[in-house]
Order: structure tokens, then C-alpha cells, then sequence
């Protein structure tokens, strides 16, 4: 495995590809990685014969500065993972590097009620951070494929967006989430959780297992309401949102036709941690 440091190294390693060629597969990740991350790196080998993964913990997309100093970290151990995944190429940017300019006036990307929505509405400004690191590193790696995982899934749907808007001829392949034996999907966050609190989070699962159940049975109020008390009654604090969506605009679905593809979606924190999971409803 190589790890550069600079677009131009990038260029140099991938003198034999053409930009945006599909032989080459990309795999964005903040670090702190688990069997999740790996799953995509292994998906990714099976696309494409390059595989580049970048680990970069990008200070646009915190909204909250405390979350941000608080992000696990754990380089080392990250290397390794990649080196046995099968990564080929490593990118591992300084913030300089991404933004030689500084953070005060990058571009601001048209997301339209998606940022507003759910994950939008509770963490303001975080999907333009999302855009604009995503955006940035489309530039330099300039990758065929891109591999996201459907655990972040608006952030699935505004990174299609960006890719419209900015024309750019990458292919976002999403893949599905990698849960724990328990069905808690896997997170970087999971690691900041207590063990009683990594217990209670199964619950965010067999939540939206419940909503996806009875997505097109029960009235949107009434499932929303009983989701959220499964959530309070398990030891979560505060449920920012347990709801079924439009599967591809997000907006909020009360009736679905039974051919409408929709999704359920939970965000709640356990104690200083926020957990977020979804499941497409059959
Ligand atoms: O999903 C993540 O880890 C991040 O949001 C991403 C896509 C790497 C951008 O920083």
C-alpha cells in the first residue's frame, strides 16, 4: 500500500489511469475504522483492479466543535486494517491540503430541502461540509467509483446530488450497512459508548425494525410516537427523529403507495453519544 500525502503524488501513482477512469475505486472515510469501513474497501476490490481510500477528519462537516475534538481516532491501527483490505493507494491529506484557501469561503452547494430534513435539521451546515470535503477530494483522486455505505443515508442522497450538480463523471455505488451480531450497525461513535449503553443501543435497531414493520399499515403520528417511547424506555435521552421517509427525496411519509420505495430512519443519543441508523421498508 501507498500513502501520499498530496494530490500531485496521487497523479503520479495513477499515471496509467485516465481521470475518472472505473478501473479506479475510491473510498472516502474519516478513520477510526471498523469492519464496516473494511466491508467497503472490500466491495470496492471487487469493482475495480485500484482501490484508494483517503482517511481525513474533515472540520466542515462538524457542527458541533466538541463532537469534532472528540472524534476517535486511531491512524496506526487504521493503516494496517487498509494494508490487509486489500487498499492500494492510501490518501492522507493535512487540513492545509484540502483547503489551502482556509474554511471561511468554500462553495455552498444548492441541496435544496435535503439539508433542511432530518440529519439537515438537527446538524446544520454539516451536509454543505459533507459536499465540500467530498467535492474536494473527487477533484484530486478522481476515482471512476465511489463507495459509500448506506448506514449514512442522506448522506447517500445529498453526495448523489453533489455528483449532479457538479457533473462530475464518478459513480457512487452505495453499499449495505454491516451490523454487529446484535444488529446495531457499525459506527465509529459505537466506541465512546459505555458497555450498558452499548447494550441499550440495540434498541435503535429493533426500532426501525418496528417502523419498517408497520411503515405502510400505521398512521405516520402514531408509529413516530410509539418509536420514540421504545427509544425513551430503552435509556436513550433525546430521539432527534424516528420516522419514515421518501426513499429518495427524505421528505416524511405518512401514506406510502405500496409501490413508493420508503425508508425508516432513526437518530438518538445514549447518554453524550448520537447514534444514527436506517432500513429501507420492503
Ligand atoms: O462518512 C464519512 O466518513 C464522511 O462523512 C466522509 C464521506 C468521509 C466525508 O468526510
Amino acid at each position: 500500500m501507498i500513502i501520499v500525502k498530496t494530490a500531485e503524488h496521487i497523479r503520479k501513482v495513477l499515471a496509467d489511469y485516465s481521470p475518472f477512469d472505473p478501473r479506479v475505486a475510491f473510498v472516502p472515510t474519516m478513520g477510526a475504522l471498523h469492519e464496516g469501513h473494511l466491508a467497503l474497501v472490500a466491495a470496492a476490490r471487487e469493482m475495480a483492479p485500484v482501490v484508494v481510500t483517503s482517511i481525513f477528519v474533515n472540520p466542515t462537516q462538524f457542527n458541533d466543535p466538541s463532537d469534532f475534538a472528540r472524534y476517535p481516532k486511531s491512524l496506526e491501527q487504521d493503516i494496517l486494517m487498509l494494508e490487509a483490505a486489500g487498499t492500494d493507494l492510501l490518501f492522507l491529506p493535512e487540513v492545509s491540503t484540502m483547503y489551502p484557501k482556509g474554511t471561511d469561503q468554500l462553495p455552498v452547494y444548492p441541496l435544496g430541502r435535503l439539508e433542511q430534513l432530518l440529519e439537515g435539521h438537527y446538524r446544520p451546515g454539516h451536509f454543505q461540509g459533507v459536499c465540500q470535503v467530498v467535492h474536494r477530494l473527487l477533484d484530486m483522486v478522481q476515482p471512476g467509483l465511489l463507495v459509500m455505505g448506506q448506514k449514512d443515508y442522506q448522506q447517500c442522497m445529498v453526495v448523489r446530488q453533489l455528483i449532479q450538480h457538479t457533473g462530475l463523471a464518478v459513480q457512487l455505488q452505495i453499499q449495505p450497512t454491516i451490523r454487529e451480531n446484535d444488529g446495531l450497525a457499525m459506527s465509529s461513535r459505537n466506541r465512546r459508548l459505555s458497555p450498558q449503553q452499548r447494550q441499550q443501543a440495540v434498541v435503535l435497531f429493533s426500532t426501525l425494525q418496528y417502523l419498517a414493520r408497520n411503515a405502510r399499515r400505521l398512521p405516520l403520528l402514531t408509529l413516530e410516537a410509539e418509536a420514540a417511547q421504545q427509544l425513551l424506555d430503552a435509556g436513550f435521552g433525546t430521539v432527534d427523529y424516528a420516522t419514515i421517509a421518501d426513499a429518495h427525496t427524505l421528505e416524511p411519509v405518512s401514506d406510502p403507495a405500496p409501490d413508493q420505495p420508503v425508508v425508516a430512519l432513526a437518530a438518538a443519543w445514549l447518554g453524550e453519544v448520537r447514534l444514527i441508523d436506517n432500513l429501507p421498508v420492503p
